[in-house]
């Protein structure tokens, strides 16, 4: 079996990554082109794309290139470093020891020794180097005889030159460059502002995108509502309803991933309370603010702490937490006993309806036999004291 792999920032994709890969697929009779966007990349820092929309980019570049493409995931969703050695033993075992051929630029090429066990990623695949004419001449012909001493198989392909690479783009060369990307993939950055030099309309249209392609319908619609009524709730307390928007899109965005990463992802998102004392429903909270700080380089600690207190709440809530909570808990789908006089209160004190509404969940959580998170209890102590009220919290320890 022989396997062509192509790895890559794609941050975004141009269309000189997408004459490499045609050109390195008609080099021989390939049974699978995997496309592999790198998780975190190692040797390129500074992504500004989060991995799901390069993905998604990728996937519009290259999908429909040949048949046997496949975008892989893979870098972006299993736990351990994104090293090249590590993904082609991935590779390896995946399909019994297949042929790999791994497409790299020049550049590449000439650092590829000081890749990590480089040895072991030179003995598991050919190199497929494309260079310019005058580089094989001179400096490549040089690294390849060094790299072939130690074992590797390396084989040029020539390229005519590509004046234009991602990191232009991103530096705002874009508008005259639309010709240089893909139209499909111009098209979403344009849609969501992806690349936008102003970090609040970056953030706001990376998170629609995200909850398009991360979140089901329903909860894709419940994202747009909470957005809606986050926004409606702070215009009435003169909050910044930007980053509501950019909380209120990212609030539920890691509802669908796998309990591996959620896990993962709340554990390092440095929760008040011990991990192992949260119940398995509120973990989402915590891994979205974790994936909003790590994937779109949100540092905004309203931000954060909206999106991280959501699902249990906290002593000493701010006003967008508020705002986001009881967004969340009354947006227009959701439908219970008491909503509407929750709603008209959310619209007249800020705590008076976090006191209420708690209240109301920790009342739910316990009838259904439930935990209730230490920090619910904690908040709704918070909001007792507030009103003068004697939060009789024992009625909702476990
Ligand atoms: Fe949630
Ligand atoms: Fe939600």
């Amino acid at each position: 079996m022989k396997i062509l792999l192509f790895g890559g920032a794609f941050d975004p994709p141009h269309k000189g990554h997408v004459s490499i890969l045609r050109k390195a697929a008609q080099f021989a009779d390939f049974d699978r082109i995997i496309v592999m966007p790198t998780g975190t990349p190692t040797h390129k820092k500074g992504c500004v794309a989060p991995f799901d929309v390069r993905l998604h980019m990728a996937q519009l570049a290259f999908g429909s290139i040949a048949e046997n493409v496949e975008i892989s995931d893979y870098e972006g969703t299993n736990l351990k470093d994104d090293y090249t050695y590590l993904t082609l033993e991935y590779l390896k075992e995946k399909y019994d020891n297949p042929h790999i051929y791994m497409a790299i630029g020049s550049d590449s090429l000439l650092n590829l020794d000081s890749w990590k066990n480089a040895q072991q990623v030179m003995q598991n695949c050919t190199v497929l180097a494309f260079a310019r004419e005058d580089d094989v001449q001179d400096d490549m012909a040089q690294k390849e005889i060094q790299l072939e001493k130690s074992g590797a198989d390396i084989r040029f392909i020539k390229v005519e030159p590509i004046e234009f690479s991602s990191s232009q783009y991103r530096r705002g060369f874009g508008d005259e460059n639309t010709e240089f990307l893909p139209q499909s993939v111009q098209n979403v950055i344009d849609e969501y502002d992806i690349y936008a030099q102003d970090d609040i309309t970056r953030w706001k249209g990376t998170a629609k995108l995200l909850a398009k392609l991360l979140l089901d319908e329903k909860r894709y619609l419940h994202t747009l509502n909470v957005e809606k009524l986050a926004v409606e709730l702070g215009t009435i307390y003169g909050l910044d309803t930007e980053k509501l928007q950019v909380a209120a899109l990212l609030h539920d965005i890691m509802k669908n991933a796998p309990y591996d990463i959620l896990l993962h992802r709340a554990k390092q998102s440095g929760i008040i309370n011990r991990i192992e004392d949260k119940p398995k429903q509120t973990l989402h909270g915590f891994a979205a603010a974790h994936y909003a700080a790590k994937e779109l380089d949100i540092q905004d600690e309203d931000i954060l702490w909206a999106v991280k207190s959501h699902t249990c709440g906290r002593y000493g809530m701010q006003d967008m937490e508020k705002v986001i909570y009881l967004a969340d808990m009354l947006c227009e789908e959701r439908k219970f006993e008491g909503k509407d006089y929750l709603l008209g209160i959310a619209r007249e004190n800020l705590d008076r309806a976090m006191y209420e509404a708690l209240e109301h969940s920790l009342k739910w959580i316990k009838s259904k036999g439930n935990t209730v998170d230490t920090d619910s209890l904690d908040a709704l102590r918070y909001f007792s004291q507030m009103f003068g009220g004697t939060c009789e919290e024992e009625r909702y320890e476990r």
